[in-house]
């Protein structure tokens, strides 16, 4: 809405990221947020594991109930949006079709494809899940025995099996900034 991003002196929009388990999504949202916000953006982060714990903890890993869990990710990403905020939402968000409906929800949508190749994910294990979806006590994994369907045409791809982190965020905040402009006054 015009009026509230001139109230904010930035634009309000909705960064998407997805990618697999371990990708690196969590970080990068944590990171562009920490930075936006030091700089006097108004921003927030809505993740996979925290809205899961609350708002959507009566939803599993089924096909369905990833459905729900992208379909209200999406609509929470809009009302963030529509309260002028810049909302970093990090999700698997597997399903290009579940990504797509999140995108006619916002106004303004960037998806950025967190790229790494699921041998990368499953070295880097950072919840030890994929262990476990190995040895069969995780099922529906996404990347083992659930799909993962990457973007086919991101706003921006971080591929974070040749950037460090460090890189991965300041390739992101470098988007962000040219999306979303200048600092605010
Ligand atoms: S999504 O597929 O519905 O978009 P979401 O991003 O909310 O997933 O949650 C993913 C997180 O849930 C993972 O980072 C991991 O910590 C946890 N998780 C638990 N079980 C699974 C599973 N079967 N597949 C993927 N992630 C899982």
């Amino acid at each position: 809405m015009r009026e509230r991003d001139d109230h904010n002196r930035h634009k309000s929009g909705v960064v998407w990221l997805t990618g697999l388990s371990g990708a690196g999504k969590s970080t990068l949202a944590v990171g562009l947020c920490e930075a936006l916000l030091r700089r006097g953006y108004r921003a927030y982060v809505l993740d996979g594991d925290n809205i899961r714990a609350g708002l959507n903890s009566d939803l599993g890993f089924s096909h369905a109930d990833r459905v729900e869990n992208i379909r209200r990710a999406g609509e929470m990403a809009a009302l963030f949006e529509d309260a002028g905020m810049i909302c970093i939402s990090a999700f698997i968000s597997p399903y290009r079709s579940e990504r797509e409906t999140a995108r006619r929800a916002a106004r303004r949508f960037h998806e950025v494809y967190v790229k790494a190749d699921l041998a990368t994910c499953e070295r880097r294990d950072p919840k030890g899940l994929y262990r476990k979806a190995r040895a069969g006590v995780i099922e529906n994994f996404t990347g083992i025995d659930d799909v993962y369907e990457p973007p086919e045409n991101p706003a921006l791809v971080i591929d974070t099996t040749v950037t460090t982190v460090e890189e991965a965020r300041t390739l992101l905040f470098e988007y962000v900034m040219g999306q979303f402009g200048d600092a605010p006054e």
